[in-house]
C-alpha cells in the first residue's frame, strides 16, 4: 500500500509541475503515514518535483515540533531528512503557538501559497487519515461544525485527551483536486465498511469528505478492507 500511496502522489503531482506551477501537498498524521513517508524519503529521494513541491498538514497536535507526537517531527525523521526536499517547500503547523493564532497565522500562509479555486485554497493533494471513531485529520464525531465551518483552519479539541489540535476545515478538504484516505489495519475495518458501505448511516466526518470538483481515493491494505463486501 505505501509504495502505491507514494507512486500516487508522485504521479499526481508530475502534471501539475508540467504546467510550470508549485504543487501544494497537505500530508496526514498519525502512525499509518510513516510507511508511505519511508517510502518517498528512500525510493524517491532525488525526484526533482520536490523542487516545486510545496508541503503542508491536513492537522497537526498542538505540541512543539520536537514532540513525540508532532507529525511534522514525523515527516521531517522519516521523509524530509532524506530527501531533497528544500526546506523553504515545507510549510509545518507550529504546534507551540497558541492555537488561535496559529489557526488564523496557517490560514494566512495558505492563502499565500496555495491557489483558490471560487476564493478558497484548492490543494493539489490532501493526504487523509481515518480514526476508528470515524474522525479525519482533527475533526472529530460531535464536532462537524469543524468540517462545515468557512475557515481554512480550526483548533479542535482531541475527545478523549483534551489535547488542541490545528485542522484544515471540511471546507478546504472538498475543495481540493485530489484527497487521498491511507488506512491500514485490522482495527480500522469496521469504521471503512461503514463509510464506504453505508455511507448515510452515522455522520462520520470521513463520511462527509467528498471533493466537490476533484478525485476521492482510498488506499486501503487487505486488513483494512477485510469487511468490504462491495468492492472487488
Ligand atoms: C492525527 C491524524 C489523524 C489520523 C488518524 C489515524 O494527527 O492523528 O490526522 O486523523 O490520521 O487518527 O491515525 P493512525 O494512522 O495513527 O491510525
Amino acid at each position: 500500500m505505501a509504495m502505491e500511496i507514494a507512486l500516487d502522489l508522485v504521479n499526481t503531482l508530475k502534471p501539475v509541475h508540467s504546467e510550470g506551477r508549485k504543487a501544494a501537498l497537505a500530508l496526514s498524521g498519525g502512525n499509518t503515514p510513516r510507511q508511505f513517508f519511508s517510502v518517498l524519503g528512500n525510493l524517491y529521494r532525488d525526484y526533482e518535483g520536490w523542487q516545486n513541491t510545496l508541503f503542508f498538514w491536513s492537522d497537526e497536535r498542538c505540541v512543539p515540533p520536537d514532540s513525540q507526537e508532532s507529525n511534522y517531527k514525523t515527516a521531517k525523521e522519516v521523509f524530509f531528512d532524506k530527501a531533497a526536499v528544500p526546506p523553504g517547500n515545507i510549510y509545518r503547523i507550529m504546534g507551540e503557538n497558541e492555537p488561535w493564532q496559529e489557526a488564523e497565522r496557517y490560514s494566512s500562509e495558505i492563502l499565500q501559497n496555495v491557489t483558490l479555486r471560487l476564493g478558497i485554497p484548492r490543494f493539489d493533494i490532501v493526504c487523509l487519515g481515518l480514526g476508528e471513531d470515524g474522525h479525519t485529520a482533527s475533526i472529530f464525531p460531535g464536532n462537524l461544525d469543524l468540517f462545515d465551518s468557512s475557515r481554512i483552519c480550526e483548533v479542535a479539541v482531541h475527545p478523549a485527551t483534551g489535547q488542541k489540535r490545528i485542522t484544515l476545515t471540511g471546507t478546504v478538504i472538498n475543495n481540493a483536486a485530489r484527497v487521498i484516505f491511507a488506512v491500514s489495519g485490522r482495527n480500522k475495518a469496521e469504521i471503512v465498511a461503514e463509510i464506504l458501505e453505508n455511507p448515510s448511516s452515522g455522520m462520520y466526518p470521513a463520511s462527509l469528505v467528498r471533493p466537490l470538483s476533484g478525485v476521492l481515493t482510498w488506499h486501503l491494505d487487505l486488513e483494512a478492507a477485510s469487511l468490504l463486501t462491495q468492492f472487488a
